[in-house]
């Protein structure tokens, strides 16, 4: 009899009887969860290390020397990323985003980014290939990344003035060093690029207005994000995030905004455009106004876990099965099973005040692990 491997989260990969499990084990383009949406978006964590110590992400007291960084060994490689790559875009993923902790601290990120790049989907199509970056060391590899190619890059920056990006940081990285990445990458064409800055209340957002007089006119696409309970070490608290309904008010107060149509339903901005015609920005309230019902996407961990949600503390793991003799049916099955069981929407939970979140038992992961 044939047999089917069902991943259970965060435990070794279990064997049953195909004709017991049932589910279809072919790609069929469309892979609906629970709650009926598609799997459309892959983001790919390449690295949990990061030369950054930003306060909201991986704070110093915590990611401190004595922090259990990933071993070498557990890391997928990159012929083991391109093939779990490839299985999700033959269940119609279309998007790839490379994360980190910081991407870039990648030894030959290039060469991933060259594998990932020869994707298409099912109908030939090229991906949306991009990545989300600190940016400190972008002004070095823009013109590799692009080569390799690259779509598109995001940068994150918290703020315009120094001395507090360089606190926000917490690791002396000046602000000009991230504005000239930026400039390294509009110079080689990974376009459109996007600005991320995370707000938070009474820290930094008195930046929301020098930001967006910085970047508009620019072409770059400036989003705040609002700060979010990811992980378990940021003492996260509700005090210090900023509704994006302010963030739009305040800026709009200064310079007009108009809403725009949203590219499409998952993604995660709302955005606006200067009314002047100066460009456009894009608030992310993840907090406020969650996206759940729309959210298309699936997280791989540096050592090969999926999650199914940004705040999960499980994981499948793919790398047992990829190390193991497991044929791309079997990954394509085990994606397809994983997928189909998805009921993940903590946010719309946390807004709705449910006493009981899925994830609520303090041991969801951290940001610097699955990165965004
Ligand atoms: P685009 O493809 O350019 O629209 O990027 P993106 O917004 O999908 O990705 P990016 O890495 O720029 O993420 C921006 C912010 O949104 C980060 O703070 C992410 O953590 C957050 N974010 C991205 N996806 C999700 C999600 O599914 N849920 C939640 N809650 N936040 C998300
Ligand atoms: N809340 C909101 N955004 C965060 N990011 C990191 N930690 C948080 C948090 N707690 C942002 C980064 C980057 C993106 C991937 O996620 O600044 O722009
Ligand atoms: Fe590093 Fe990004 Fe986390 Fe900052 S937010 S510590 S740059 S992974
Ligand atoms: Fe998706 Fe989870 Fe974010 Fe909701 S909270 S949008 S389900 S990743």
């Amino acid at each position: 009899m044939s047999r089917r491997i069902i991943l259970v989260a965060d435990a070794n990969a279990l064997t049953v009887p195909r004709s017991a499990a049932g589910a279809t084990s072919a790609p069929s383009g469309v892979l609906l969860d629970t709650l009926e949406r598609p799997l459309r978006d892959l983001r790919i964590s390449v690295t949990d290390r990061c030369n950054f110590r930003c306060v909201y992400c991986m704070p110093r007291e915590v990611f401190d020397k004595d922090h259990p960084f990933l071993p070498h060994s557990a890391l997928l490689t990159f012929e083991e990323i391109e093939r779990v790559a490839k299985r999700f875009v033959a269940h119609g993923v279309e998007k790839i985003r490379l994360t980190g902790g910081e991407p870039l601290l990648r030894k030959n990120i290039e060469h991933l980014v060259e594998r990932l790049a020869a994707l298409t989907t099912p109908d030939g199509r090229p991906l949306d290939l991009t990545l989300t970056t600190n940016g400190s060391l972008l002004a070095r590899k823009a013109r590799s990344l692009k080569d390799a190619g690259l779509t598109r890059v995001t940068v994150s920056l918290d703020a315009l003035d120094d001395a507090l990006f360089r606190r926000m940081n917490d690791a002396d990285f000046a602000v000009a060093d991230v504005l000239d990445g930026i400039a390294a990458a509009e110079g080689v064409g990974l376009a459109p690029l996007k600005v991320n800055m995370v707000v938070k209340r009474g820290t930094n957002d008195a930046e929301i207005l020098p930001l967006a007089r910085h970047f508009r006119g620019s072409g770059i696409v400036l989003r705040f994000i609002e700060y979010m309970d990811v992980g378990t070490s940021n003492g996260w608290n509700m005090v210090e995030v900023l509704p994006s309904a302010d963030v739009v008010a305040r800026i709009h107060a200064q310079f007009p905004l108009v809403p725009l149509e949203a590219h499409s339903a998952a993604e995660t901005a709302q955005r606006w455009a200067y009314a002047d015609g100066a460009g456009e920005i894009g608030v992310i309230s993840s907090v406020t106004r969650a996206f759940c019902g729309t959210c298309t996407r699936a997280r791989l961990s540096t050592e090969g876990k999926v999650y199914l949600c940004l705040f999960a503390s499980a994981g499948y793991d793919l790398r047992a099965l990829v190390r193991g003799n497991a044929t791309d049916d079997d990954v394509d099955d085990a994606i397809a099973h994983i997928w189909q069981g998805r009921a993940d929407r903590y946010s719309q939970l946390r807004g709705s005040g449910a006493a009981q979140l899925p994830s609520g038992d303090g041991s969801r992961i951290e940001m610097s692990y699955i990165g965004g």
